[in-house]
């Protein structure tokens, strides 16, 4: 994956494709995303000066796709399970709480699932993949915490 440092070069095949025009935004906001893993403002101000577009269109066309992101992906994802089971478990509060908590420094994206089918090991979490059964929030956090050791 290009850095930022390198400027965006590598988009420039892309742009040189569609022609420098306005009608290959998304193929190119695609594209960018692709190569950068996701779209900075810089990258965003870059695609609009290339396709010769007004910044808030370009940001407009790409905020309104649930496809694109805004920030670097975080490296663990953490889904906590809010079906029926779980949620008589706690687990709404068990996701308030790690709403509450400091997971961005954790590089963890923190996000709901409904009923995953193991509801004997409710509340449960779902994190890269893996459940993690009858946990509270200290123990999602302690274990969140060793993955990234
Ligand atoms: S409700 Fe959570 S696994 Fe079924």
């Amino acid at each position: 994956m290009p850095t930022l440092k390198q400027g965006f070069a590598a988009l420039e095949p892309v742009l040189q494709r569609h022609g420098h025009q306005a009608h290959g935004l998304i193929e190119v906001l695609n594209a960018a995303q692709q190569l950068y893993g996701h779209l900075s403002e810089p990258l965003l101000r870059h695609i609009a000066r290339q396709l010769r577009l007004p910044f808030s269109r370009v940001q407009g066309t790409a905020s309104f796709y649930h496809l694109f992101r805004f920030a670097p992906q975080a490296r663990h994802s953490c889904l906590v399970c809010t079906g029926t089971a779980c949620h008589v478990q706690g687990a709404a509060q068990l996701l308030a709480e790690l709403r509450a908590a400091p997971l961005a420094e954790l590089s963890v994206e923190l996000g709901s699932v409904r009923c995953i089918g193991t509801c004997s090991g409710a509340p449960l979490v779902v994190v890269d993949g893996a459940v993690w059964n009858h946990v509270d929030a200290n123990a999602v956090l302690a274990r969140l915490r060793e993955l990234e050791r």
